[in-house]
């Protein structure tokens, strides 16, 4: 009964699925073969523009590749402080772009608002050769509070950004829960709303170890084939990561996966909300409940064999609790009934 991320699940039994038929025979290295030829189609499809597309293994790939893109090397990225590409990324943004700077800002609820990042590009020296020049604003959908953009937010940010000459990248490692909250097309949801690259991912809602870069502005395509194969992303067997992807999107399987997810985390937050003594700290908008609890009842439920982690941000008690889309609802009940039965006891011994 693991909460602690939704990168503890397994593979989705489709995905699995199609790596086992790309096993058969032999097919072409680097990416020239069939399966990636059919994963870009299904992008382009998917997102109805004509966009480049490529896979890599992990998101802090995706992520730091294509910043590297966007961003010179005397370039600044502009994030929430608490981003991913910020926190959890051991400076590969600043690696591999040669040196761009990230500038974390603050933001209610895990989103940056564009009235910060109006007021950041005011003071950021733009021309003047000693600071560092804005290039990029990356948001991160789902947020890392388990928030979500709306489409008006993510345009009035691409708005801003784009008035400063920024790109606006979109890290997408919840792409999947998020769009399903939005209940739009992943279009209106990107570069319909002003989104210039998506880190597309795919591992932490069913794929074995497959994320996408897509470019919306073509003209950065060739650059980006040249850094992933630098960074050594450009897998020889790259139809094993093409056929996930293709699998991940195919007849909709993503977002059915995500929505259970989804659903998962809301029924946890609804069931927990509702006992005295547990405070949510963020909306639930995709799949991760942030809650505060009683110190005993975290012990209780960590006794009882729940896992989950202890969080850094918010008061004491507070844990992040994520769901996947192989979470099972018995669990989600067990979860809630136990975290009821050990608040009963910790509020009847204070
Ligand atoms: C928001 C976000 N972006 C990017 C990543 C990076 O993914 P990976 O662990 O595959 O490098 C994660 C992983 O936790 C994440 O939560």
């Amino acid at each position: 009964m693991n909460f602690c991320s939704d990168n503890t699940t397994g593979v989705a039994p489709a995905i699995l699925a199609a790596l086992a038929a790309a096993n058969e025979g032999r097919a072409m290295p680097y990416g020239e073969d069939a399966a990636t030829r059919r994963f870009e189609a299904k992008m382009r499809e998917l997102f109805e523009t004509d966009l480049a597309a490529f896979a890599v293994m992990t998101g802090s790939a995706a992520n730091a590749l294509a910043l590297a893109c966007l961003a010179p090397p005397y370039g600044a990225i502009y994030c929430h402080a608490g981003a991913h590409i910020n926190e959890d990324e051991c400076g590969g943004p600043e690696f591999q772009s040669g040196g761009a700077k990230l500038v974390g800002l603050t933001g209610e609820h895990g989103k940056l608002d564009p009235r910060t990042l109006s007021e950041a590009f005011k003071h950021a020296g733009k021309g003047d050769v000693h600071r560092v020049q804005p290039a990029v604003v990356s948001i991160t959908q789902a947020s890392e509070a388990g928030t979500v953009y709306a489409r008006q937010e993510i345009a009035a940010i691409a708005a801003v950004a784009h008035e400063a000459g920024c790109a606006l990248h979109m890290d997408g490692a919840r792409f999947a829960n998020a769009l399903v909250h939005l209940g739009c097309s992943p279009a209106e949801a990107t570069w319909k709303a002003g989104v210039d690259a998506l880190s597309f991912g795919a591992t932490k809602n069913g794929a074995l170890a497959a994320e996408a870069v897509i470019l919306f502005d073509r003209t950065r395509a060739a650059e980006f084939a040249f850094r992933r194969k630098r960074s050594g992303h450009l897998l020889s067997k790259m139809r094993f990561v093409s056929a996930q992807l293709e699998a991940y999107v195919t007849d909709g399987l993503w977002l059915a996966l995500a929505r259970h997810a989804n659903r998962c985390a809301a029924e946890l937050a609804d069931g927990l909300a509702a006992i005295p003594g547990v405070e949510l700290r963020h909306k639930v908008e995709a799949n991760e409940v942030f809650v505060t609890l009683p110190e005993p009842a975290l012990v209780g439920l960590e006794s009882a064999g729940f896992r989950f982690y202890r969080w850094h941000q918010g008061p004491a008690g507070t844990v992040r609790l994520v769901a996947g889309f192989d979470t099972r609802p018995e669990h989600v009940r067990e979860f809630v009934d136990t975290a009821r039965r050990f608040c009963r006891e910790a509020s009847r011994t204070t």
